[in-house]
């Protein structure tokens, strides 16, 4: 036999195993392709190793040394085959793999329990003909407290009692402080909205406002540095304060149950006069909502609507407490944890 037909038949000889080994389904097939081609009796690289014999002498070095580089290269191809099948090779394809089977399905998320309340509460005020209105979280001085009838030296004004921003080393300064409307802060009330929207809109004005405030509170179970409120705003040429209490009994007993009932506590406000607390009576107890009263002459005066003309009610209820009595929950601190455990409940 010629040099050249010996390895040309090395050649097919480790291509036609390579191809048995790797295609074998399952350990007996692969055994069964090992008996074909490394059986040490009839395997077929022991036929071709005994073709060595009829080599010309001085050609049987290179011979010798292909047929075993061909030995090893099956032997290896062997090996991983053997390895792949038994679980060794994590890229292979499991071949007891059922594509007709369900898939897993990706974890939806939600939305969060105060966004939910903030639209069913949305809800609620519409069908009383509430349109929601917004403003900015970053408010000035005058919107916060000056057109809402709150005095320079009023308490509600104290920098420990609000996140006044602190401006003084940016750039160009405090662009409100350069107005003379003094530092620029995060509001600690919706009622910043109630004199955007009479500042740009005439009576007849029903609007609801619901939105993040914040107060440097420590947080506890009842307290935390932001909140939410809604805030409701009625102006109108006859307003009185039997229709706040109705429209806020009408809202109590949608959103908490139709045997809540209501009660107003005399209270002050300097944006309201009246002023009142508002309480709902709950499971036999009475607890506080949010204040309410009658809009005060001084505040229409600051939006540039006549006192005389105008008459309206203003109410602000806490979200958060809403939503708690609601749904059972004890501590304010669970809705901002990010605590999946609990967030998953609602
Ligand atoms: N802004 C008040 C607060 O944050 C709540 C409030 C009281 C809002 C009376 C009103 C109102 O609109 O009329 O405590």
């Amino acid at each position: 036999m010629s040099l050249q037909n010996f390895l040309s038949r090395l050649d097919q000889l480790q291509s036609d195993a390579e191809s048995a080994f790797s295609g074998a389904s399952n350990s007996e097939s692969l055994e069964e392709a090992r008996v074909v081609f490394l059986g040490a009796k009839n395997g077929q690289f022991k036929d071709v190793q005994k073709m060595l014999g009829g080599i010309e002498p001085t050609d049987k070095r290179a011979a010798g040394m292909r047929l075993n580089e061909v030995k090893n290269a099956i032997n290896e191809a062997f090996n991983a085959a053997k390895e792949a099948l038994e679980g060794g090779g994590g890229s292979q394809v499991d071949p007891t793999f059922d594509p007709s089977l369900p898939g897993t399905r990706p974890t939806l998320g939600h939305i969060h329990p105060i966004t939910q309340t903030i639209d069913h509460l949305t809800e609620i005020m519409g069908r009383m003909g509430f349109e929601v209105a917004e403003g900015p979280e970053v408010e000035d001085p005058w919107h916060n407290f000056v057109a809402l009838n709150i005095p320079e030296d009023h308490p509600a004004r104290d920098p420990l009692d609000n996140f006044y921003l602190a401006t003084a080393g940016v750039a160009g300064g405090d662009p409100l402080a350069a107005t003379g409307e003094g530092e620029a802060l995060l509001r600690s009330q919706t009622s910043t909205v109630q004199i955007r929207v009479m500042q740009s809109c005439q009576p007849p004005i029903r609007v609801i406002s619901l939105g993040r405030v914040y107060r440097p509170d420590a947080p506890d179970a009842t307290h935390f540095p932001m909140f939410h409120q809604m805030e409701g705003l009625l102006v109108d040429r006859h307003v009185t304060m039997a229709n706040l209490k109705t429209v806020l009994r009408v809202f109590a007993n949608n959103y908490l149950g139709d045997d809540v009932e209501i009660r107003f506590r005399p209270s002050f406000f300097p944006f309201t006069e009246p002023s009142v607390e508002v309480d709902f009576l709950w499971n036999g107890t009475w607890i506080e909502f949010g204040g309410a009263g009658m809009v005060d002459p001084n505040v229409f005066e600051a939006v540039g609507y006549d006192p005389e003309k105008v008459r309206g009610f203003a109410f602000g209820l806490g979200v958060e407490r809403l939503c708690m009595r609601r749904h059972g929950i004890t501590d304010i601190r669970d809705l901002y944890s990010g605590d999946l455990r609990f967030l998953q409940q609602f």
